[in-house]
């Protein structure tokens, strides 16, 4: 959601910006615009695909001269339509400073009609037009840039990562934030700014990290970096832990094709990264692998002390939570609550003593999930954070931390993070259930064994890549697909629908098996696609009852099953089966159908799965 990128230095400014934009686009956007430093500054504003912008951009004259220094925007509207007028880069009224914008500005409204008051006016609905001209206010009373950008610190609330040009200096390009991403590249006589390393992994691996609260200043061989008392920081810059290679498609046709293809590597380095954590005791091999409580920098003790845990999450990391619960509750014995992230603050939360709250997020930026953690941390509670990106904000403000080893996941519709929060969650619970003695030495032994074994199954579903296309073309034309699974299927089935409406734009709902008799079944007409997932054996039959009950009543039914799953063929359209595996463990194998279902249909429709409409990868609004 919102990406911004900055340049200072030797280079053509002009398709660095654009470049780094591309690459930011996963990120989810509705506009887009650039401004490149000169007398008057020349900026481009387009609605729509970054191609828009692209094409403007090349059609104009001014942007075909040399520039060193620029700054660039994609907008996911939030205040304000998606207009050129409220696409950024937003110029103040004087027309001295430009600056792009990645958060929010909570007391946006107040700060409006102060400067209102001071003879400013305003051409766009947005907060960050309301950011520019404070900036400029305080800068023309000062006339002294960091001066100003401290005053500005000190005034704003929300959420800010702000790329910042002034008319005054032709040659330094000004960052600050506070709680959203910015990260700095340093190239050859030359330094960059971006949301995310990504943006300019093409020219540099060299990287500063930005601190929250500090304010930059960079210049084509200098980088200033000041801390919240206005002390300049001295910092040395580090290799980007991410490649080339991972941020670009290589031989797929798209990135959730690749991330989908990388899901049987990614949770095994997943199970390992839990593995190799161990401080005291001897870290496990191959033979007899062990997880560690380290691994989620937590001790024994730790775990010993959980009575209670709450998930807050949002999306498919909230899915995964519903796994998380059904086999922790199994193993651990331990009651589990799922709370939308969303919702949690509003519920007026009650927190027990020894209750661990869980926030489960792949960006770790996501909004809704970071203000439900520092309402559950206001309220004393013990937070942990199953997170993929390292150093975000959901995993600073959390106690306890565990890193998903999925890497970076370009496409909106997660599917490898998904994969590895669920592994993420097995390995938790088998942890807690091991701390608080519920499974013997045993059967840990062997869960493990069976959790190491899923990678190698995982890689078999990948088959269901064609497998699934039959069954993609049935559903391809549908207005309404139904999921039905009970117990941990039901979880999975969630995921499953989301997956399929989110790039597909099919209306799809999961339903328990049990609850469709108590309403939804009146919508089942004759045709009706229903799709069942059966994986759990002591499950399986009530299941296939409701099946049936739908079938009476004319749905068309597709099995998902896992193996040793007895079902009456003839009943069902087409019938996968996924090899076998612990029951508990079944959901990381029916979600890779599933997925591939999704993306298959997405194509048939013509559509581009990476980028559905209106979605955003990291949500950061509430
Ligand atoms: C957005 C994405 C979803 C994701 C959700 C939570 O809505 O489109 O795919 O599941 O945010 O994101 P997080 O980064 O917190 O896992």
């Amino acid at each position: 959601m919102c990406g911004i990128v900055g340049f200072v230095g030797q280079g053509n400014t002009k398709d660095i910006l654009l470049a780094g934009l591309s690459r930011l686009e996963y990120r989810g956007y509705d506009s887009a615009g650039i401004a490149l430093y000169s007398q008057p500054f020349t900026m481009v504003k387009a609605v729509g695909k970054l191609e828009e912008l692209k094409k403007k951009v090349s059609a104009s004259k001014d942007c075909q001269l040399p520039y060193s220094m620029g700054i660039g925007h994609t907008r996911w509207a939030t205040h304000g339509k998606a207009s050129e007028k409220n696409a950024h880069p937003h110029l103040s009224m004087h027309k001295e400073v430009v600056l792009v914008h990645n958060g929010i500005i909570e007391n946006f409204a107040e700060l409006k009609t102060f400067l209102q008051e001071q003879g400013y006016s305003f051409y766009s609905d947005t907060d960050t037009e309301v950011a520019v001209n404070l900036i400029e206010y305080y800068y023309r009373k000062d006339k002294d840039i960091l001066k100003a950008l401290f005053s500005v610190q000190k005034e704003l609330k929300g959420s800010y990562a702000f790329a910042i040009m002034f008319q005054e200096d032709a040659k330094t390009l000004y960052a600050m934030r506070k709680d959203s991403p910015l990260i700095v590249g340093k190239g050859e006589n030359a330094f960059y700014l971006a949301s995310d390393v990504s943006a300019f992994l093409d020219y540099t691996n060299e990287i500063y990290p930005v601190e929250n609260r500090e304010i930059l200043s960079l210049s084509e061989k200098e980088i200033h970096i000041y801390n919240k008392n206005g002390e300049e920081v001295k910092r040395s810059s580090t290799i980007a832990e991410l490649s080339q290679r991972q941020i670009h498609k290589g031989e797929y046709l798209h990135f959730m094709e690749k991330e989908i293809f990388e899901q049987p590597k990614v949770v095994k380095d997943t199970l390992l990264y839990a593995c190799n954590q161990e401080n005291e005791e001897p870290a496990g091999n191959a033979e007899n692998p062990k997880f560690s409580y380290e691994a989620f920098s937590m001790t024994e003790k730790d775990f010993q002390e959980i009575s209670r845990v709450r998930v807050i999450a949002c999306g498919s990391a909230y899915h995964a939570g519903w796994v998380l619960k059904s086999v922790c509750e199994s193993l651990a014995r331990v009651p589990v609550q799922v709370e939308l992230a969303s919702e949690f603050r509003y519920n007026h939360p009650i927190l027990e003593k020894g209750e661990l709250v869980i926030s489960i997020s792949q960006s770790g930026e996501t909004a809704d999930t970071l203000a439900a953690l520092k309402e559950a941390k206001k309220l004393g509670a013990k937070t942990l954070s199953i997170v993929n990106v390292k150093g975000s904000a959901i995993a600073r403000e959390s106690d306890f931390v565990f890193y998903t080893q999925a890497g970076p996941e370009i496409a909106v519709a997660t599917t490898k993070a998904y994969s590895c929060q669920l592994a993420a969650g097995y390995i938790f619970s088998l942890l807690l259930a091991k701390a608080k003695g519920k499974i013997s030495k045993e059967e840990t032994r062997s869960l493990t064994e069976e959790l190491f074994l899923l990678p190698g199954k995982i890689q078999q579903c990948l088959s269901f890549d064609q497998e699934i296309l039959p069954m993609a073309k049935e559903l391809k034309d549908a207005d309404n697909i139904f999921f039905l699974g009970r117990g941990l299927d039901w979880a999975i089935s969630m995921e499953g629908a989301l997956k399929l409406k989110e790039i597909s734009y099919i209306h799809c709902e999961s339903y328990s098996s049990g609850e469709l008799k108590h309403g939804t079944i009146s919508l089942i007409e004759k045709g009706s696609p229903v799709i069942g997932l059966l994986s759990q054996e002591e499950l399986a039959g009530k299941s296939i009852s409701n099946i049936h009950e739908v079938r009476s009543r004319g749905a068309k039914c597709f099995a998902i099953r896992m193996e040793d799953i007895a079902i009456e063929e003839e009943d069902f359209a087409h019938n996968l089966i996924v090899p076998k595996t612990h029951p508990l463990f079944a959901g990381s194998l029916l979600v890779l159908p599933l997925q591939f279902l999704s993306y298959q249909v997405s194509l048939l429709k013509g559509f581009d799965p990476d980028k559905p409409r209106n979605l955003a990868k990291s949500v950061t609004v509430e």
